[in-house]
C-alpha cells in the first residue's frame, strides 16, 4: 500500500480495527477510520477503495450459508412496514443477503414494492425491456420465452438484470398468487459456495474472470460484454453470472465457468421453498443467485418486481452487499483485471 497516497490517521484506525476482536470496538475503530478518510483523502476514488478495504474487515458482518439455512429464519411476519422492519431487512442483506417479509393482511399491490424500496435504495427505471420501475410479471405460459419468467420451464441459476451495463443490487419480489405445484424458488449464496473452494483455486477463478471480455449476455435485444467477478461503483464485488443460453463465456474461462456451474448447482447450497401469496423477498443480486424449478397446474404464479440499483448513499458506509471477505491483494487484482 506504500505507492498509493493513503492517509496515514485512517490507516492507522485500519490496522487496529484489524486486530480487534471485541465487535463494538472494531466498530468504533472502523468509523473513525471512516471519518479520517474522508477527511484526509484526496479523491472519490480513493474514498471506493478504503469502503473496499472496511468492508473486508468486516467480514464478522457476512454469514454464508449453505442449504442448511432454515427459510424461517429469514422470514419475517409483520404487521406494517415500518423503520424497525427496515433495519432488520438490512441487516439481513448485510449477512445473509436475503429476507423474506410477510405482512398481515396488506393485498400484494405494487406499491408495497415501491415504499420497501424507500428503505433500501433507488429502483431501476426500466427493466430489460420494461419502461416501469415496479413490474407484474410473470404469468408462466408453455409459450413464454425461454429464460424468462415467463416460460412454465425450470430457469436455471441467473442474476437478474445481466445485460444492462450496471446489474441491480437488491432485487424485490412481490407474490401475488402462487403455483400449487412446483414452482419452488431456489436461492444459492455463491459468497459461501466460493468460500468452500480452495483458497489458492478461488483467487484464480475470481481474478481470472474478472476479465472485462469474461462473458457476453444476450437477451432481448440487449447485449452486454464484461467481467464475470467486478467492483461495483460502491466497491462491493460483484458476481454477475448465469447458467443458461443467455451467457456466452470467454474461451479462457470456459474451465472456470463449468467449475463453477457445478459448484453453484450443487444442492448442498440451495434452500428452496414455494412462496406463499403476499411473501415478499428481498435479497442481494450482487451475492445471491435465483432460479425456479418447473410450474405445474392451472394456478399460476405472478409476483410484482423491483430492482434497487444501489444502496441509499447515507447506507453506504454502514451496510456492505456483495461477495466477501476478499483480501485486499486480491481486490486490487480483480481490479486491474477488470481494467485490462
Ligand atoms: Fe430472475
Amino acid at each position: 500500500m506504500s505507492h498509493s497516497p493513503f492517509p496515514q490517521r485512517a490507516h492507522d484506525q485500519l490496522a487496529l480495527a484489524r486486530g480487534e476482536s471485541d465487535p463494538a470496538i472494531k466498530q468504533i475503530l472502523l468509523e473513525s477510520a471512516l471519518y479520517y478518510f474522508k477527511k484526509d483523502a484526496d479523491s472519490n476514488n480513493q474514498f471506493a477503495r478504503v469502503e473496499r478495504y472496511m468492508a473486508n474487515i468486516k467480514m464478522a458482518r457476512i454469514e454464508p450459508w449453505d442449504a442448511n439455512l432454515n427459510p424461517d429464519d429469514i422470514t419475517y411476519d409483520v404487521n406494517d412496514v415500518d423503520d424497525i422492519l427496515a433495519k432488520k431487512i438490512l441487516n439481513d442483506l448485510e449477512q445473509r443477503g436475503i429476507s423474506n417479509i410477510r405482512i398481515t393482511a396488506q393485498s400484494p399491490e405494487g406499491f408495497v414494492v415501491k415504499s420497501l424500496a424507500k428503505f433500501i435504495g433507488p429502483l431501476t427505471k426500466s427493466q430489460n425491456d420494461f419502461d416501469k420501475d415496479v413490474i407484474q410479471l410473470i404469468e408462466p405460459k408453455p409459450t413464454g420465452a425461454a429464460n424468462s419468467g415467463n416460460t412454465l420451464a425450470d430457469l436455471g441459476l441467473h442474476v437478474d438484470g445481466t445485460q444492462h451495463s450496471e446489474t441491480p443490487a437488491v432485487l424485490i419480489f412481490y407474490y401475488i398468487t402462487g403455483a400449487k405445484v412446483g414452482a419452488n424458488s431456489i436461492f444459492v449464496d455463491t459468497a459461501k459456495a466460493l468460500l468452500d473452494i480452495d483458497e489458492e483455486r478461488r483467487y484464480e477463478i475470481l481474478i481470472n474472470m474478472a476479465r472485462p471480455d469474461a462473458a457476453t449476455f444476450s437477451k432481448k435485444n440487449m447485449v452486454h460484454t464484461g467481467p464475470i467477478f467486478y467492483f461495483s461503483p460502491t466497491g462491493s464485488l460483484v458476481c454477475r453470472i448465469r447458467f443458461d443460453d443467455v451467457i456466452q463465456v470467454h474461451p479462457d474461462c470456459l474451465k472456470d465457468y463449468e467449475f463453477l456451474k457445478e459448484r453453484f448447482n450443487d444442492p448442498q447450497y440451495a434452500i428452496e421453498f414455494r412462496p406463499r401469496e403476499g411473501d415478499l423477498i428481498v435479497f442481494d443480486n450482487w451475492r445471491v443467485m435465483h432460479a425456479r424449478d418447473e410450474v405445474y397446474g392451472m394456478t399460476v404464479r405472478r409476483h410484482w418486481r423491483g430492482w434497487v440499483s444501489t444502496l441509499k448513499p447515507t447506507l453506504q458506509p454502514r451496510h456492505y452487499l456483495g461477495i466477501r471477505p476478499v483480501p485486499t491483494a486480491i481486490a486490487a487484482k480483480i481490479e486491474a483485471a477488470n481494467a485490462q
